[in-house]
């Protein structure tokens, strides 16, 4: 049995409900976070919450629980739920009104939290990438439950056996339908800068701090598509699954079509680091 969290309420997933009513259900209102666990510890956090809280003000929404309680129930989730190590989706939605576009501030917001076990990724074979024209909307900082550009992207991708596409706004690559995007460039690494055009990952911006920590040059900078097509290497990067290494690119190879040094060096920092936050005994929750 999967325990999630539902309005103020912890219940079997069989048993959560939500009226058809849900501003959710009837225009994608709301917003969410996906967050991993590692040995029942929840990872970046705060980041977490931060970025939600951002989600939150950007689309006229308070946040409905204070920070300390959020903790508390993620506590209880993941200490209940199987798995050491998970993966918790969270949703925020406007709550339940009749079907009007306009809202009102007395909206009393759905909270929606379920977790899964989490399998860790093995990355090492490298994936295929296609790339195609970013047809989302233009507040790609906010992380929107509505998510059918992505979802159409996706499944394209998925039908030429491609693992993600990577988007591109006016011959500039912003991010993967799903993940954030790297490139390798004679021993450097670029990924673009936050924009409303692309989500602010919790991953990129680790990676980004465990790199230059490492003495790994890394900057951010606009990338246009030439640029991705000719690169080195290419990375995606997301909280389930981690940095991947993009070995083929619209059916060609990227560098040696092998994932590179670079991915392999920056790969054994983000596990290290991992490895010692999952020992680390206190709990962050
Ligand atoms: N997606 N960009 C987009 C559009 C995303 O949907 C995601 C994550 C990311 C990476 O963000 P982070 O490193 O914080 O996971 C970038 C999640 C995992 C999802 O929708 O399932």
């Amino acid at each position: 049995m999967s325990l999630v969290y539902l309005n103020g309420d912890f219940v079997a997933l069989e048993e959560a409900r939500i009226s058809p009513l849900d501003r959710g259900f009837t225009f994608g209102d709301g917003v969410y976070e996906v967050i991993p666990v590692y040995n029942r510890r929840v990872f970046r956090l705060k980041e977490h919450l931060e970025r939600l809280e951002n989600s939150l003000k950007l689309i006229y929404m308070r946040n409905p629980l204070p920070v300390e309680e959020w903790k508390r129930i993620l506590d209880r989730l993941v200490t209940e739920n199987a798995g050491d190590d998970q993966s918790i989706y969270l949703q925020v939605t406007r709550g339940v009104s009749p079907r009007d576009h306009v809202f009102n501030d007395e909206m009393q917001a759905t909270v929606f939290i379920m977790t899964k076990p989490l399998e860790q990724p093995d990355n090492s074979a490298g994936s295929a990438a296609i790339v195609r024209p970013d047809i989302r909307w233009q507040w790609c900082h906010i992380k929107a439950i509505t998510l059918l550009p992505s979802v159409l992207l996706r499944h394209e991708a998925s039908l030429s056996g491609a693992r993600e596409a990577i988007l591109v706004n006016q011959g500039l690559v912003t991010e993967g339908a799903a993940s954030n995007v790297f490139i390798c460039e004679s021993g450097k690494v670029l990924t673009p800068p936050k924009s409303r055009q692309l989500l602010p990952g919790i991953t990129r911006d680790l990676v980004i701090e465990l790199l230059q920590q490492n003495g790994i040059e890394c900057s951010e900078y606009p990338v246009p598509e030439t640029q991705l097509r000719s690169a080195d290497e290419i990375w995606i990067t997301s909280s389930t699954q981690e940095i991947v290494p993009i070995t083929v690119l619209d059916g060609e190879m990227v560098g040696s079509g092998q994932p590179g040094p670079l991915w392999q060096h920056a790969a054994r920092i983000y596990r290290d680091f991992k490895q010692e936050f999952s020992q680390h005994r206190s709990s962050d929750v």
